[in-house]
């Protein structure tokens, strides 16, 4: 990992720096086509060719999401992450690290659980195209696993808001450089 010259702060490398920034992108667009599409299917009932557009990309990008997300781990786990923010009390570091590593779990297991979902439906079509299916289909057993894919997702958006909430409040109440490891134009010398 980088280290800066003139502080002992070390930063992510670039390769970890814009997969993050990545990933941020595509949950950002993902999580609100999720709940719009589920809220116009689901609750509405309309099945016109918005709602079916929205199923389709939210299908893709969750594939797109998941295979990043995969890289992201096997990058992760063969380079490792620069030292902790040398000012972070240890509960700091623990609860940082607990957080880190709840939202990778939660990286695979919502999209897993998607995919999972849509075989057993079985709702494999992507813009007339279709997904292969990874289980035999079982209507019930779909509705299931669509209500876990659902709840895994509303505590993925619970972490990202501790971990959002955590990164501001480093940067503009601590005024450390915790942000900065992942944007490192922020750098405090
Ligand atoms: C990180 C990736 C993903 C996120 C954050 C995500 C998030 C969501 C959210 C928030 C909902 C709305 C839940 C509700 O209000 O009922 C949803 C629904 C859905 N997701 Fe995903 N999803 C992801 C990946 C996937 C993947 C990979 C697939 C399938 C290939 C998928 C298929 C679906 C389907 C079919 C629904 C509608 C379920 C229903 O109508 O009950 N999702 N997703
Ligand atoms: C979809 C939203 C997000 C997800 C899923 C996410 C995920 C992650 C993960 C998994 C890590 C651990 C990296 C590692 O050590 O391998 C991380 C680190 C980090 N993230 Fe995010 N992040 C998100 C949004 C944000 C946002 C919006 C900010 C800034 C406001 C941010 C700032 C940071 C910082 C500063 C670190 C490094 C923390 C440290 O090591 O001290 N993240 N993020």
């Amino acid at each position: 990992m980088n280290q800066t010259a003139t502080s002992r702060v070390e930063i992510y490398a670039r390769t970890a720096r814009v997969l993050h920034w990545l990933t941020v992108l595509l949950v950002a667009v993902q999580l609100p086509i999720g709940f719009y599409m589920a809220y116009r299917g689901g609750t509405l009932n309309v099945w016109d060719g918005l709602t079916n557009a929205l199923y389709s990309g939210h299908k893709v990008g969750g594939v797109v999401i998941l295979l990043l997300v995969l890289w992201r781990l096997a990058y992760r786990m063969s380079r490792g992450a620069p030292a902790d923010e040398p000012t972070l009390a240890p509960m700091q570091r623990l609860v940082s690290h607990l957080n880190h590593w709840g939202l990778y779990l939660l990286l695979v297991a919502v999209p897993v659980a998607g995919y999972i979902g849509i075989s057993l439906f079985p709702a494999l079509d992507i813009y007339g195209f279709k997904l292969p299916g990874v289980v035999a289909p079982d209507q019930a057993a779909a509705k299931s696993v669509f209500e876990i894919h659902r709840l895994l997702a509303l505590a993925l958006v619970a972490l990202i808001a501790m971990h959002v909430a955590a990164a501001l409040f480093h940067h503009l109440v601590r005024k450390d450089n915790v942000l900065a490891r992942m944007l490192p134009s922020l750098l405090r010398r």
